[in-house]
């Protein structure tokens, strides 16, 4: 079985205040893109293998390992599974690249040993294994709060198209929260989205994102990024998570290509362009794999 494990960025990204749990409350939209990473996988007698050459990390500490091996735990099913990665999604860049490998294994090994969990289950079990991760079972655009696990409600955003800039360096999401220092009196959910009754939004309008200013701190180089965007025609720009991807949204795709023939090209940079940001990430793999959208 072969699945799709998508990229995400956050439009809006508002820390509302510290957790006793160490978390951050926060309100957040994530929109799921049509870049990604492919995963294969295979039922086997025993065990769990991973193939996933560009994780970086240990075996036993990769969300999409750490993943299937909950799967198993939690449900009576007495098998195994090898997982093969072939990963785009560069690690510690904010798009979720691990969190999305983590559900979309559980998503898959749900199909391929008919274990019937609900979306509701899977994304308890996500959530587990990391705040992104219940987000990419459900794969659609949409405010979430709590520590960016909880979903509030969907949302739908005008058509743009979409240029993601990845430096050739992650930040550790762990380091831009510590170092993140809240208001005293903080203005709780800024956000207003849940109270209109109007869910599709201009996202262009909504680009916010309260751990910017710490990641541009320590990483001058993204507030550069973020103005070549912008000079090149951008909309807006704004960095996704906790970085270190850009993102600028521009208004049609051809937009997007004409600043893309502009755009200053810096070594080691990637440059991904997507207009593709929901529904169509299942259309390659609808019939291979999932049956229906989480
Ligand atoms: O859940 P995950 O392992 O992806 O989070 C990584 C780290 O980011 C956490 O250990 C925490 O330090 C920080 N974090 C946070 N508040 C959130 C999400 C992440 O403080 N809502």
């Amino acid at each position: 079985m072969k699945v799709f494990s998508p990229a995400k960025i956050n439009i809006y990204l508002e820390v509302v205040r510290r957790r006793p749990d160490g978390y951050h409350e926060l309100r957040t939209i994530m929109v799921p893109l049509a870049f990604g990473d492919e995963i294969a996988m295979e039922a086997r007698p025993s065990g769990v293998s991973l193939l996933a050459p560009g994780c970086g990390c240990e075996v036993d500490r990769n969300l999409a390992y750490r993943a299937a091996r909950l799967f198993f735990d939690r449900t009576a099913i007495r098998y195994g599974v090898s997982i093969t990665i072939e990963k785009r999604i560069p690690v510690g860049a904010g798009l979720g690249g691990g969190s999305s490998n983590a559900a979309s294994v559980l998503l898959a090994m749900n199909e391929l040993f008919h274990a019937g969990l609900d979306t509701q289950v899977l994304a308890a079990l996500a959530g587990e294994l990391g705040a992104d991760c219940p987000f990419f079972i459900y794969r659609r655009p949409m405010l979430l709060g709590s520590r960016g696990d909880v979903p509030i409600c969907e949302v739908d955003l005008e058509d743009r198209a979409y240029l993601i800039v990845i430096p050739p360096f992650g930040i550790p999401t762990a380091q831009i929260f510590s170092k993140l220092r809240l208001p005293l009196t903080s203005e709780p959910g800024r956000i207003k989205i849940e109270k209109t009754s109007d869910r599709c939004i201009v996202p262009e309008h909504w680009v916010v994102n309260d751990l910017e200013s710490v990641a541009c701190t320590l990483y001058p180089e993204l507030t550069v990024i973020k103005g070549e965007l912008l000079s090149s025609g951008a909309l807006k720009a704004g960095m996704s998570g906790s970085g270190s991807a850009v993102f600028g949204i521009f208004q049609t795709e051809a937009h997007l290509c004409s600043a893309m023939s502009r755009l200053t090209r810096h070594e080691g940079y990637s440059y991904i362009p997507t207009t593709r940001l929901t529904g169509d990430i299942y259309g390659d793999y609808r019939g291979q794999g999932f049956s229906g959208k989480g």
